[in-house]
């Protein structure tokens, strides 16, 4: 791997556990002013020091984060769609790879579209991403997009997912945790880390979650909505941590949890 690339990986993932904790808030390319995060700004800021990356449209960082953090940033380049549009995989890449480096970024993060209508295109534009991408030293991020079918969420399609987006030369992949996830990690040759999805019930069934993926193999999380959507973000991503990088069990995760919210 260039110096470049292994450089950018490295503020990514933790020298110490080669773990990250990303912070996914990059909703609005296609969600809008998505609940929690209408005013971002005010909920972004305080979690920045919690945070090992963060997940954002330029759009976003440009308007709404302070160029002195000094927190890598993982850049969303695909775009196109929105949530009342007519297919979500109608995705394409929205931003050039020099935008992205002039950000300063340490990744770019695209999704793909397995059996959807667009599955072709996305796949194409993950590859055309990756070889622009590689000139400039850039890690690629593929994200195993589900669309609205939630229910897509099981180890024969992600390991699919996964395994395509690697073959393809991502660097890093984004997915789902589910039953077996064992299997979807073993069988991709380049780190994993899983997105949160939608709320769950409560805080306890997200660090289960998060304990359960990287006790599978998981390098980390890009987590949003578990945790900006909670009633207590600094004290949630602060048990995430705890699971990441300390090894807590999901007993003590949670018991830190419930101290810090008070
Ligand atoms: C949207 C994304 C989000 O970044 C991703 O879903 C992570 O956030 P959450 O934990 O809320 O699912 O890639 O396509």
């Amino acid at each position: 791997m260039d110096w470049g690339m292994k450089n950018r990986m490295s503020r990514i993932f933790r020298s110490k556990n080669g773990r990250t904790v990303m912070l996914a808030v990059d909703h609005g390319y296609f969600l809008g002013p998505v609940s929690k995060l209408e005013e971002p700004r005010k909920a972004i800021e305080p979690l920045i020091p919690y945070a090992d990356s963060l997940m954002l449209t330029r759009g976003l960082l440009r308007n709404c984060i302070e160029a002195k953090h000094d927190i890598p940033v993982v850049l969303r380049v695909s775009g196109g769609n929105s949530i009342i549009g007519k297919d979500l995989s109608n995705e394409e890449i929205s931003v050039s790879v020099r935008d992205a480096v002039s950000l300063n970024v340490s990744a770019v993060a695209f999704s793909v579209y397995l059996g959807a209508e667009y599955e072709h295109q996305t796949l194409i534009n993950l590859t055309r991403l990756i070889d622009n991408a590689n000139e400039f030293a850039v890690p690629v991020l593929a994200v195993t997009a589900v669309g609205k079918e939630l229910d897509k969420r099981d180890a024969r399609f992600l390991s699919l997912s996964c395994r395509i987006a690697a073959e393809l030369g991502a660097h890093i992949v984004k997915t789902y945790y589910c039953e077996d996830f064992e299997k979807v990690v073993k069988s991709c040759f380049v780190p994993i880390v899983i997105a949160g999805g939608p709320k769950l019930r409560n805080e306890l069934d997200a660090l289960e979650m998060a304990y359960a993926a990287v006790n599978c193999g998981a390098k980390g999380v890009d987590m949003g909505r578990n945790i900006w959507q909670s009633k207590w973000p600094v004290a949630m991503i602060s048990a995430i941590r705890s699971i990441v990088h300390d090894n807590f069990s999901v007993r003590k995760a949670y018991a830190l949890f419930n101290s810090l919210k008070k």
